[in-house]
Formats: C-alpha cells, structure tokens, sequence
C-alpha cells in the first residue's frame, strides 16, 4: 500500500495550479443521465472518486472515456438502473445517480451509502424531498428500490442545509411535471454551477444563488458540454500548507471568492493574501496566530477546511477553538496530530488547540480525505520525517498533490 514520505521544514515557494474541484464534478457527471446524448465535460480531476462514479455510468451501461482531463459520456446507451453497494460503499456521492434515473427512466435501484469514517451521513432529506415529488421508494436488502415513478413538481423546504439533497433534488426536478420549489437549499459554488450547467442544457431553474430555487419541469435537456469550475478546497489547502510553512505561493486558476472564508481566516492568523481575478498569492507568517474557527455552509467556513485549520493552529502562539457544526464528529485526525506533538482536546464537536513552538516527524495513518490532508500539511511543517499510511484517502480527492507540493520545493515523495 502506497504512503508518503515527508521530510519537513522547508517553505514552500512558487506557482500551482488548482485542478477542477471534485465536489462540482460529481453532481454533473450524474447529470449526463438527464440527456441521452455525447456529453463532455472539461477540467476533470484525475481521482479515485471520478473515476469511481464513472464507473458506476458505466454499469449502468454509458461509455465513458477519460482523456487527459476531458470526459467523455455517451449516455444513449444506458439500459440499467442499479447502482450497486460495492461502488456506492467506497463513494456516497454515488447516490447524486438516483434523482436522475428516476427523472428518465421512472425507475431506479441504488444502494444505501451507508455510513462514513467519522459517523453516520443520513440520506433522509435526499429520499423525503423525492417522495414529496410522489416516487415510492422502498429500501429493500440495503438498497433503494422504485418503479413506474412519474416526479411531479413539489414544495421542498429542508430542515438542514445539504449540498447533497440540493443537487439531488435539482436533478430530479428538471425534468419532473410542473413546477418544484427548493427551500433552504445549500449554496456551495458546486450547487450553483451545476445550475448553470443545467440551465445551459434547457433546464428552466430561478433563484441560483439564492436560499430558495424554483424550478420548472422541461421534457427535455441537451447534453452537457460544459467546464467544472476550480477546485476551493484544494486551493484553502495549499494556502493552508504556505501559513504552516512560512510559505510564499501562488494559486492559479482559481475563483478567490468561492474560499474567501477560509482565506480571511488565514489573514487572522497572520498570512497576506493578494486576491487577483483568477489567482491568489500567499504568504505566510513566521508563526500563525491562534484563531478561533466555527465551521457552516457556504459562504460560511467549510468544514472541508475544518483538520487543515486545526494543524495550522497546533503551531499558532496561543488557543484556538474550532467547532464543526456540519459533522460533529470529524475529528479522526486529532490523535494522528496528537503524534507529531499537537496539543489539542476535545470537547463534542469543539476542538480546543493549545499552539506548541514546534510538531515532530512521526509515522501516522490517514483516516479520511481532509484528515489526510491535515497530516501532510502538518508534515511539511514537522521537524524530521513523517511517514503517512492509507493515502489511498488522498489520492480520493488530491489530484498528483505530492507532484504540485514537489514543484513548490516540499520534501515529499510517494513510497510503496
Ligand atoms: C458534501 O457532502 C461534500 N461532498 C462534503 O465534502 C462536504 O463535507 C459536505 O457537502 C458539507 O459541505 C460532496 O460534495 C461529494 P451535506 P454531503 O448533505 O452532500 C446532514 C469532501 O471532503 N444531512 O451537505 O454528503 C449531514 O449529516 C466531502 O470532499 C442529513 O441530515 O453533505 C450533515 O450534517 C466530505 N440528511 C449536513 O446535513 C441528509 O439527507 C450537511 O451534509 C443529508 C445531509
């Protein structure tokens, strides 16, 4: 099983480029099932989860071909409507394929995701909010089960900001009978650009950018010839590794304003950022000052963020006190930190940081996508070396990163 090798203490220096972001790429590849029809989508990562999900198409019998970063769907041929549980298990984002295949086919049988690394991610509001629009589903063995379903226009309104029963439900919605109105629906830039993809396809959809969407139903959409917009966690990531490695880099090809949160944070602690129109250059302090974080959904701080902020803060001057109120219990990676020397506690869903003058090199295990993000970031910054285990976790969602973290002058290479 691959690992990474860090030697820390070296401040990362020069130009990356962000790759397309995971979480706008998904929902549109779900979203070629609308259409039948030649898809391409431009700016795809290379990463286990894309190459997961268009896997699943495949299954359910598109073609797909992933060249360089553009991919290919020609969805006229999908003839199946199961998603089964050993691909959805290693992605829940594999259910974004059950709206869709209801829409087109009235039809569909996808497995439960089940839970995640750090606790139970329900799909209740995903599943409610498509009952509302009169399919009746049924969970049968572990698996979404529904036939002759014709989606009729609704009134949704969630209890609970989710950018997963959002995107769901926008997929479903587009070509249901009449008109569907989204209440409290998350506003991520994934959401928003997978409305405008959607929009550019035919799809009648009032109010992006907005807490509340309306939608009329079409009978038709045209296939999807569109560009996934820059990866945000990716770039707060790296701006995250210059703040913890007296870093000066910059970003390119990137939208500032989809992490603006996570940017004005660093600034707290220190950092200097220069936004431009598609770049951002940062430069990091000394020693970061300790912050206190609260994470929320957009534009609020991600909790996508959430491990990375907590070993920028391990080695602020002072506390900090970070509390993820999306995922009360993402915590995996503090005990991992705790092994570079990190002094932190935990309460609930809050994290009090005690800042030390220095972390230590040492062998540690990734538990989950941003947890392994946080390791390496905290790796960079450590005295010696540090060997991270299960990256598998990384290459989920980071696309060629000890490459990019090479290029800027880390210490990083990938040992088997
Ligand atoms: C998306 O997950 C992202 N995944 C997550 O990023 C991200 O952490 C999360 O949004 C929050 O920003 C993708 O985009 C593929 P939610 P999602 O539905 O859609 C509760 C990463 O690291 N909820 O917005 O699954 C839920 O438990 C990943 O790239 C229900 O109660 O998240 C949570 O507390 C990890 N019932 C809150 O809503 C539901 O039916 C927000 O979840 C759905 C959600």
């Amino acid at each position: 099983m691959d690992k990474l090798l860090i030697t820390g203490g070296r401040p990362l220096q020069g130009a990356v480029r962000i790759s397309g972001a995971k979480n706008a790429a998904l929902p549109v590849m779900a979203a070629t099932l609308l259409a039948p029809g030649v898809h391409r989508l431009r700016n795809v990562p290379r990463l286990r989860d894309t190459q997961t999900f268009a896997r699943v198409l495949e299954l359910l019998g598109a073609k797909v071909v992933f060249e360089d970063h553009l991919l290919t769907i020609d969805t006229q041929s999908v003839n199946s409507v199961e998603a089964p549980y050993e691909l959805v298990k290693t992605m829940r984002a594999s259910i974004y394929v059950l709206g869709p295949l209801l829409a087109r086919f009235g039809r569909a049988k996808v497995s439960l995701p089940g839970g995640c690394a750090w606790g139970p991610r329900p799909v209740n509001l995903h599943l409610a909010g498509l009952q509302a629009m009169g399919a009746a589903l049924d969970i049968e063995h572990g698996y979404i089960v529904a036939s002759n379903v014709k989606l009729k226009g609704a009134t949704v309104g969630f209890d609970v900001v989710s950018v997963g029963a959002t995107v769901q439900l926008m997929m479903a919605a587009v070509l249901a009978q009449g008109q569907t109105v989204l209440e409290n629906v998350a506003l991520e830039p994934d959401v928003t650009a997978l409305g405008e993809v959607l929009v550019a396809c035919g799809a009648r959809i009032e109010g992006l950018g907005t807490r509340r969407l309306t939608i009329q139903g079409v009978s038709a959409l045209r296939p999807i010839d569109a560009t996934i917009i820059p990866d945000r966690i990716e770039a707060a990531t790296f701006a995250a590794a210059a703040a913890m490695t007296r870093g000066k880099i910059r970003l390119e090809g990137v939208v500032p304003g989809h992490f603006e949160a996570a940017l004005r944070k660093l600034e707290e602690s220190g950092c200097a950022v220069q936004r431009g129109a598609d770049s951002v250059g940062v430069s990091g302090p000394a020693r970061p000052r300790a912050v206190n974080v609260v994470t929320q959904p957009f534009p609020g701080f991600p909790t996508d963020m959430q491990a990375q902020m907590i070993a920028v803060c391990a080695l602020a001057g002072g506390t900090s006190v970070i509390e993820d109120t999306i995922y009360f219990d993402r915590f995996t990676h503090v005990p991992e930190l705790a092994r570079m020397g990190a002094r932190i506690e935990l309460k609930g869903n809050v994290a009090v940081v005690k800042g030390v003058d220095r972390l230590y090199g040492a062998q540690v295990m990734a538990t989950d996508l941003r947890a392994s993000a946080s390791l390496v970031i905290a790796a960079l910054a450590a005295e010696g070396e540090t060997l991270i285990d299960r990256i598998y976790h990384l290459d989920r969602g980071y696309e060629a990163l000890e490459k990019k973290l090479g290029a800027l002058g880390a210490q990083i290479q990938r040992v088997n």
